[in-house]
C-alpha cells in the first residue's frame, strides 16, 4: 500500500483560527475564573462598580469558559476530524469562515453586554435575543458545514468520533432554540415564553443537556480521534463505542429534572429524573473504559508522553465526575449538596479536570500538525503545563467538597428547641480557608494556560508558509 499526495488540501485555515482563540479564550476565562474566585476571597474586587461585581462577572466567566474556550475547542478539532477521517475538504470555505467570524462576534457580544447587566436570567443561556439569534444562525451554518462534509466525504465509513460531534451539533440546536423561546420587549430585553415551573422545568433541560451535550458528547468525540491518535492504537472496542453512544444520548435528555429537586416540579418529574440520572452511569463509564483501554500496550508511554498524559488524567477525571453526579442526583444525597460548594466542586472536576484537559491534550496533539511542524516547540513546557492542571485541579476540587460538605451540615443543623445551631454568616466564615486553596488551584490551572500560550507562539513562529501550506495536503492511504 502506497501513501500518494492528493492535489486536494484540507481547510487548516479555520482550524488554525479556531485552536489559536481556543487559548486566548482559556486564558481570559480562566483567568476571570481566578478573579471571581478572589472575590470572594476579598469581597472589595468588586470595587463598588456594578459591572465588575461578582454576580454580573460569573456568567461572563462561564460564558467565557463554555461558549469561547469550549466551544473554538469543539470547532477547531471537529473541523479538522471531519476532514481528516473523511479524506476531504469542508465542504465551503466562505461558510466555515463565517462561522468562525460569527462565532467570535457572540462572544465579544457576551463580553459587553453581560457586565452592563443584560441578561435573559437563565444560567448558561443569558444573552438576550439578538446574540441569541445570531448564535442559532451560526451554529445552523456550523450544521451545514460539518455534515455537508459528511455527505461529500471520500471514505465509506463514517468515523465514530463524528457521531458524538454530529449529535453535539443537532442536540446544542434544538436545545438552544427550544430554550430561547421569547417574547422581546425591547433591544436589550425579553421575557421567556415559559412560565412557572414549565419555565423552570425547560431551563433545566436545556441546562443538563448543555452539560451532556455541550461538554460531554462533543469532547467525547476529540476523545473518539485523539486519544487512539496520541497512543498510535486502535480504539478498545467499536461496538462498546456504538452501544454507549446510544445510550448516552437516549438517557442524558431525560436527568434535568434532578438541578429542581424539591422544588415546585412535580415529584414524579423529580424522580424520574432521578432514576434516570443514575443510570446515566453506565454509558458515561462505557465512553471513560473504551477510552482508558485504549492505552492497553501503550502505558509505558504515559512516561514520557505529557500529552497522553493529559487525555489520559482527563478521562479519570471524566469518570470520577460522572460517578459524582449520578451521586447528588439522588434526593437524600441531593438535600446535603444542593445550594453547596460541592455542586461547585463536581462542575469544576468536569469542566477543569475533563473539558479543559482534553481540550488542552487534543491542542498539543493537532497544532504542531497544523502548521507542518514535527512536535511542540518544547516538551517539558507541555510538561509542566501537566503539572500545573492538574495539582490545580486537585486542590479545586478538595477545597469545595470540604466546603460544600461543611456548608450542608451546618446549615442542616438544630439544636434541641428547634432552631438553627450556625448563622449562615458561620457557615460562611467556615468556608474562607476553602476560598483561598481554591483560588490558589485556579491561579496554578491558569498559569499553566500561560506556558501553553508561549508554547504555542514558539511553535507557530518557527513553521515557516511551505511547511504550513505542505500539512494541508490530503494524503491518500491506498492511492497509487
Ligand atoms: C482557572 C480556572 C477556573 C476558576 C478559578 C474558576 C472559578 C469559578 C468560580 C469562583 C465560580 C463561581 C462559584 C460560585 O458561584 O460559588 C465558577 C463557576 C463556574 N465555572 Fe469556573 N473556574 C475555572 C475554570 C472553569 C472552566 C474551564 C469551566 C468550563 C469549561 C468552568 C465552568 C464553570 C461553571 C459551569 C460555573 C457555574 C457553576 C454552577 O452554577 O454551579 N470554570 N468558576
Ligand atoms: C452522569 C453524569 C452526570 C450526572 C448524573 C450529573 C449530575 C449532576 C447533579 C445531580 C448536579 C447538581 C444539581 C443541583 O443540586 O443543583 C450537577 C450539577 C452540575 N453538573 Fe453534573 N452530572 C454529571 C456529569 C457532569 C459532567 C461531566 C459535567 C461537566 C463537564 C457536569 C457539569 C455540571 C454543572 C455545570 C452543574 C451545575 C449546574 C448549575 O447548577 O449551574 N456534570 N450534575
Amino acid at each position: 500500500m502506497s501513501t500518494a499526495i492528493s492535489p486536494t488540501a484540507y481547510n487548516y485555515k479555520v482550524v488554525r483560527q479556531f485552536a489559536i482563540m481556543t487559548v486566548v479564550w482559556g486564558i481570559l476565562g480562566m483567568g476571570l475564573g481566578v478573579f471571581i474566585a478572589s472575590q470572594l476571597v476579598w469581597p472589595e474586587l468588586n470595587f463598588d462598580l456594578p459591572w465588575t461585581t461578582f454576580g454580573r462577572l460569573r456568567p461572563l466567566h462561564t460564558n467565557l469558559v463554555i461558549f469561547a474556550f469550549g466551544g473554538c475547542a469543539l470547532f477547531a478539532t471537529s473541523y479538522y476530524v471531519v476532514q481528516r477521517t473523511c479524506q476531504t475538504r469542508l465542504i465551503s470555505d466562505g461558510l466555515a469562515a463565517f462561522t468562525f467570524w460569527g462565532w467570535q462576534a457572540v462572544i465579544v457580544g457576551a463580553i459587553i453586554t453581560l457586565p452592563m447587566g443584560f441578561t435573559t436570567t437563565k444560567e448558561y443561556a443569558e444573552l438576550e435575543w439578538p446574540l441569541a439569534i445570531l448564535l442559532a444562525i451560526v451554529w445552523a451554518t456550523y450544521g451545514i458545514v460539518f455534515f455537508g462534509t459528511i455527505v461529500k466525504r471520500k471514505t465509506k465509513h463514517i468515523y465514530v468520533g463524528n457521531w458524538f460531534y454530529g449529535a453535539f451539533i443537532v442536540v446544542t440546536a434544538m436545545l438552544h432554540i427550544v430554550n430561547h423561546a421569547s417574547l422581546p420587549v425591547s433591544f436589550f430585553k425579553s421575557y421567556s415564553a415559559y412560565a412557572g415551573a414549565t419555565d423552570a422545568m425547560i431551563q433545566w433541560w436545556y441546562g443538563h443537556n448543555a452539560v451532556g451535550f455541550f461538554l460531554t458528547t462533543g469532547f467525547l468525540g476529540m476523545m473518539y480521534y485523539f486519544v487512539p491518535k496520541q497512543a498510535e492504537r486502535p480504539i478498545y472496542s467499536y461496538r462498546l463505542s456504538i452501544v454507549h453512544f446510544w445510550a448516552l444520548i437516549t438517557l442524558y435528555i431525560w436527568a434535568g429534572p434532578h438541578h429542581l429537586h424539591y422544588t415546585a416540579l412535580p415529584d414524579w418529574a423529580q424522580s424520574l429524573g432521578m432514576a434516570m440520572s443514575i443510570i446515566l452511569l453506565a454509558p458515561s463509564w462505557g465512553g471513560m473504559i473504551n477510552g482508558m483501554m485504549t492505552l492497553s500496550g501503550a502505558w509505558h508511554k504515559l512516561r514520557t508522553d505529557p500529552i497522553l498524559r493529559f487525555l489520559v488524567v482527563s478521562l479519570a477525571f471524566y469518570g470520577m465526575s460522572t460517578f459524582e453526579g449520578p451521586m447528588m442526583a439522588i434526593k437524600t444525597v441531593n438535600s446535603l449538596s444542593h445550594y453547596t460548594d460541592w455542586t461547585i466542586g463536581h462542575v469544576h472536576a468536569g469542566a477543569l479536570g475533563w473539558v479543559a484537559m482534553i481540550s488542552i491534550g487534543a491542542l498539543y496533539h493537532m497544532i504542531p500538525k497544523l502548521y507542518g511542524r514535527a512536535q511542540m516547540h518544547s516538551t517539558s513546557l507541555i510538561n509542566t503545563h501537566f503539572w500545573l492542571a492538574t495539582i490545580g485541579t486537585v486542590l479545586y476540587i478538595a477545597s469545595m467538597w470540604v466546603n460544600g460538605i461543611t456548608q450542608g451540615l451546618m446549615w442542616r443543623a438544630i439544636n434541641d428547641d428547634g432552631t438553627l445551631t450556625y448563622s449562615f454568616v458561620e457557615a460562611l466564615q467556615a468556608s474562607h480557608p476553602g476560598f483561598i486553596v481554591r483560588a490558589l488551584g485556579g491561579a496554578f490551572f491558569a498559569s499553566g494556560m500561560l506556558f501553553m500560550a508561549y508554547n504555542v507562539w514558539r511553535t507557530v513562529r518557527a513553521s515557516n508558509p511551505v511547511e504550513a501550506e505542505a500539512a494541508t495536503k490530503i494524503a491518500v492511504v491506498g492511492a497509487h
